[in-house]
């Protein structure tokens, strides 16, 4: 009897050593207009992958694609990786009915920046998650996505977890902005969100005012900066178009992930251009936010100011606007990132050791 008490003892406490050694994985949503591999693939690369996350579902939305595109390459990236990450299927367009219609009017208006992307406003809208899987990869997926809505999905993982999840909005914040419209009451409960989105101090890249990702739905990043979110950091471009992607780290990254995952990155339309030529780069915007969850450290100089988004249709439309004074009534304050260690920055993206389990 006097034996087994000092042995349950040990046993116990090694458990509970064991248990307090456990860091608390960040719960994680990421919300996307996934493409294969960069950005917002990598993106979830890092995140679905870390130990360090527990990435609790992918919310797709229209962006750089259709949400129904998004879903098939979110799920065929998850299943070559082996991470069933659940997958929901989210808004199909953005707030202002009619945008797409009117973007030949916008153009005459507003003019061009310089990157002359639409997104998926240049492509046609597929009839189905499946059937953009069925072409692109030419079999049946072996994963579904989940029956909810992504508004419904984010609204109840913020519900069931107060305080603690962090969303990722790296594409248009439709979604996000439809979540705090239907239950404003789940503004509080987010943790924090971390944007890629706007361009406070240099000009946006669709057009001189505006950032791709907010100007897609200006109404609706102006719903999201403005909802009483305890913590909100934004990857503008003042930060994104600091780093390029060069063909020497893509060609880095096809050595050090997993062969399947290779294998599509080298099928991408990215991976052709690398491919092709030695000297192409590439920004690489979402991938700062992922490598910022994983390391804040990363961040070596932020300016707080209220924010603000212009959504009417005009001139300036999706810009975003950040108040060294005080912002408008209803404005809240944001971290706007400036500078991360672009060094440490690589060394994570670029070595598996920093993000696979
Ligand atoms: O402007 C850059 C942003 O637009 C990135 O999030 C990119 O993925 C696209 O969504
Ligand atoms: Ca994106």
């Amino acid at each position: 009897m006097h034996t087994y008490v000092p042995i349950l003892c040990a046993a116990m406490l090694a458990g509970a050593a064991a248990f307090a050694a456990e860091p608390a994985r960040q719960k994680v949503i990421l919300d996307t207009d996934m493409v294969e591999g960069f950005d917002d693939g990598v993106a979830m690369l890092l995140l679905a992958n870390s130990p360090a996350i527990d990435l609790i579902g992918v919310t797709t939305v229209a962006g750089n694609t259709w949400a129904q595109e998004g879903v098939a390459y979110a799920l065929r990236q998850l299943e070559v990786q082996g991470r069933p990450v659940p997958v929901f299927e989210g808004a199909l367009r953005p707030l202002r009915p009619g945008r797409q219609d009117m973007l030949d009017a916008e153009r005459a208006l507003c003019g061009m920046g310089h990157d002359s992307w639409v997104g998926c406003f240049g492509t046609e809208e597929p009839d189905s998650w499946q059937a953009v899987y069925r072409e692109r990869y030419g079999e049946e997926p072996s994963s579904q996505p989940d029956d909810r809505h992504a508004v419904e999905f984010i609204i109840d993982a913020v519900r069931a977890n107060p305080h603690q999840v962090t969303i990722a909005a790296v594409g248009p914040c439709t979604n996000l902005a439809l979540a705090l419209r239907q239950a404003p009451d789940i503004a509080p409960l987010i943790k924090r969100v971390v944007y890629m989105g706007g361009s406070f101090f240099k000009p946006g890249n669709v057009t001189p005012a505006a950032e791709f990702n907010w100007w897609f739905d200006p109404e609706a990043a102006r719903i999201a900066v403005r909802a009483p979110i305890p913590e909100q950091i934004v990857f503008g471009l003042d930060v994104c178009e600091k780093l390029t992607l060069k063909a020497a780290d893509f060609h880095t990254l096809l050595d050090v992930v997993d062969k399947p995952y290779a294998d599509l990155l080298r099928t991408t339309f990215l991976g052709g251009n690398f491919l092709g030529d030695p000297d192409h780069t590439f920004f690489i915007w979402d991938v700062l936010v992922a490598a910022m969850l994983l390391d804040e450290s990363l961040i070596t100089e932020e300016v707080t100011h209220p924010i603000d988004i212009n959504d009417s249709f005009g001139l300036s439309y999706g810009q975003s606007l950040a108040y060294p004074g005080h912002g408008p009534a209803g404005s809240k304050p944001a971290r706007i990132v400036l500078t991360i260690d672009e060094e440490r920055f690589w060394a994570i993206v670029l070595d598996p050791a920093s993000w696979k389990r």
